[in-house]
């Protein structure tokens, strides 16, 4: 069979394919530890899954409209003017099939040949690689790990230009876990502004998974109101993954343009999913709160054993649930006969030798990296490392 040229520009996703490969590995009976993938090892609070059960018990199982059922519509709305003083409307905001349909979206609505997105480094997996689907074309902007990841604000000024439709970015940052501060977003901010054929989207999918208080968002700045998308979800916030739903805000006509594709698409996102997360947005943080400070005591334990780890050089992220070491002065080393030269090698050699996933750095623009998520138990973190150590002083 002879496949598209727009698909074949896409690349499988190297955090799924490592994901692969471990549980390969453990259906050969290996005693595989994964900290590879980007979802909360806690289950969905029981309020919200009572909420889905009401739902079911209800009959609400026919086809929901396209763009969100009013109440969660509701419910978006007012998450967003408690937490962060934003009035939308119900047509400003839509629910799709968890945050990254969203960002699809936008994407393909904003994207054709021709046209450049800037995305900072260590940007997520999948934004450039929607981007080579739409048919654009990825700009990179670089970032030191002696910077704390933050992005280089004359870099990024030199990297739009006319043909410049999109900047995409998150913070908190998969896979860093690095936060812009307000300084930071402002200079970003004035670049948009100054840019009016730009839209920027802003992920803020780990909004709530932050350790230094409260949520900063370039939304606060009402001169890119009509410049910028908010991107948000249930999946990681309530650990609710699997339920695959997410939402975003932005221009009226941007959002009736999603909700014409998704249309065609995929309909609705899950009726019963929409009901659950209005108990979500609507009910006490309490739950959230709870898996946040077990996230901070676990990144903190995982800094204190990964110290003990000679050559691997770490620094403290701000949020989210993954630690993005560098381990460059592994490079050029010979361990146990392979020699280590890129994020790759070094992740194949730690799962072939500890039997432990990680992701490889490379998988989100920075080679001399490795993507380390804590989303796990500590008796596991705590093997995990003890082998990583073993595996790397041999
Ligand atoms: C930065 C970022 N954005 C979006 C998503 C997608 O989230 P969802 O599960 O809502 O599709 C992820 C998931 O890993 C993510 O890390």
């Amino acid at each position: 069979m002879n496949f598209t040229n727009r698909v074949n520009r896409v690349q499988e996703s190297l955090t799924i394919g490592m994901s692969r490969k471990a549980r390969e590995l453990k259906a050969e009976g290996k005693d595989i530890i994964s900290l590879s993938l980007g979802e909360p090892d806690f289950d969905t609070p029981d309020h919200i899954k009572k909420a889905a059960l009401a739902a079911l018990e209800a009959g609400k199982t026919k086809y929901p409209p396209v763009g969100g059922i009013p109440e969660l519509k509701k419910a978006i709305c007012e998450k967003f003017k408690r937490e962060s003083n934003l009035s939308f409307t119900p047509q400003e905001v839509m629910v799709c099939t968890g945050a990254k349909q969203c960002i699809m979206n936008v994407m393909l609505i904003l994207v054709q040949p021709g046209d450049e997105v800037v995305i900072p480094l260590p940007y997520w997996v999948s934004y450039s690689e929607m981007v080579n689907f739409a048919g654009g074309k990825s700009v990179f902007v670089p970032a030191k790990f002696e910077d704390e990841f933050a992005i280089d604000i004359s870099a990024l000024k030199a990297a739009v230009n006319n043909n410049t439709k999109v900047i995409i970015f998150s913070s908190p940052s998969n896979p860093a876990g690095s936060l812009l501060n307000k300084e930071q977003l402002s200079e970003i901010a004035d670049i948009v502004a100054m840019n009016p054929q730009l839209t920027i989207i802003s992920d803020e999918i780990y909004e709530h998974i932050n350790f230094e208080g409260k949520h900063i968002s370039i939304s606060q700045f009402e001169k890119i109101r009509n410049q910028l998308v908010i991107i948000n979800g249930v999946s990681k916030a309530f650990a609710m993954t699997g339920w695959r739903l997410g939402y975003m805000a932005g221009p009226k006509e941007l959002i009736a343009t999603c909700d014409k594709l998704q249309g065609q698409f995929t309909s609705g996102a899950n009726s019963i999913a929409q009901w659950a997360a209005v108990e979500a947005l609507n009910a006490d943080m309490k739950p959230t709160e709870k898996m946040v400070e077990v996230f901070k005591q676990r990144r903190d334990l995982m800094i204190e054993l990964l110290k003990e780890v000679p050559g691997m050089e770490i620094d403290v992220p701000k949020g989210a649930f993954y630690l993005f070491p560098r381990i460059s002065s592994f490079y050029g080393k010979m361990l146990n006969g392979v020699t280590i030269n890129s994020s790759l090698d070094f992740c194949n050699y730690i799962l072939d030798e500890a039997l432990v996933a990680l992701v490889p750095g490379v998988a989100f623009g920075m080679d001399d990296h490795v993507r380390i998520s804590y989303a796990s138990k500590e008796s596991d973190l705590r093997e995990a490392v003890s082998r990583i150590k073993k595996a790397l002083t041999q």
